[in-house]
């Protein structure tokens, strides 16, 4: 089973450029190209939520059209960037999302199970789980202990060693911990939110952060980095499941890099 993992889209419609310099509708378009011209096809598409920019109805409207191009199964889940409501009313085609309440779910029909979380707080830039939300995730888990899991959520549970997003993590990043170190099944668990590919061990697991679909955070461990973005190149994640070996996660770059093989 492969499956692919964008995040951090900050759509626009066409003709918008974020901050005057970012083309997210040909980002987006892009990324979708990338995961649909890719051997094997990917068996699914995590988006790990921003995958709007200001929350517009529009924009959500625009993203859900180009979604559809994807024909495998997509399991979005909201960023500080969304709003709860319309990613719920724009991407209810993917069948996943619960009609009420935090836009988290299990789906059990692949060989490795796929938990998403919704850690928005509408107007917070920080994200968290909340302990109901923690409840549910830790009876999810129980209910399967045996079967292979991959958790997914927007805010990463741990610092990064850049200054200015680790100022907007996961609040309740120990209760999480706390929860995902009692169940051994977790393969990995993996975020959006920092625009860089990551990893470090987090509670017997490892944790890990997909680079953004447009725009990078810029990579200054500085005390006083400023926020900053640089145009570095576009990525995905790739997550195999071998069952010899458990889930292996690549890094995938979206783009054009030459002539395709230098030597063979
Ligand atoms: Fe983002
Ligand atoms: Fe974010």
């Amino acid at each position: 089973m492969l499956i692919a993992q964008i995040s951090d889209l900050h759509f626009r419609v066409r003709g918008v450029r974020l901050f005057g310099a970012v083309d997210t509708y040909g980002a987006t378009q892009r990324a979708i190209d990338h995961l649909l011209a890719l051997t094997p096809r990917p068996d699914a598409v995590i988006v790990t939520g921003d995958l709007v920019n200001d929350g517009a109805d529009e924009d959500y409207a625009a993203l859900a059209d180009l979604f559809r191009r994807l024909p495998m199964p997509v399991y979005p889940i909201p960023g500080n960037h969304d709003r709860r409501e319309l990613v719920r009313r724009h991407l209810s085609y993917t069948g996943v999302l619960p009609s009420v309440g935090p836009l988290r779910y299990a789906v059990e029909e692949h060989p490795v199970r796929l938990v998403g979380l919704d850690t928005l707080v509408e107007g917070a830039d920080a994200g968290r789980l909340g302990g109901e939300q923690l409840d549910w995730l830790d009876g999810t888990l129980a209910a399967a202990p045996g079967t292979p899991t991959l958790l997914f959520l927007h805010h990463p549970p741990f610092a990064t060693g850049i200054g200015f997003m680790d100022e907007i993590l996961l609040e309740d990043w120990r209760a999480l911990a706390a929860v995902v170190a009692r169940h051994r099944q977790i393969e990995a668990v993996t975020c959006g939110h920092v625009h860089r590919p990551v990893q470090t061990r987090f509670a017997g697991t490892i944790a890990s952060i997909a680079p953004g679909t447009a725009h990078q955070v810029t990579l200054d461990f500085g005390p006083d980095a400023p926020a900053a973005w640089i145009a570095e190149p576009p990525a995905c994640l790739l997550h195999l499941w071998c069952p010899q070996a458990g889930l292996v996660s690549h890094v995938s770059y979206i783009g054009n890099y030459g002539p395709g093989v230098l030597f063979a």
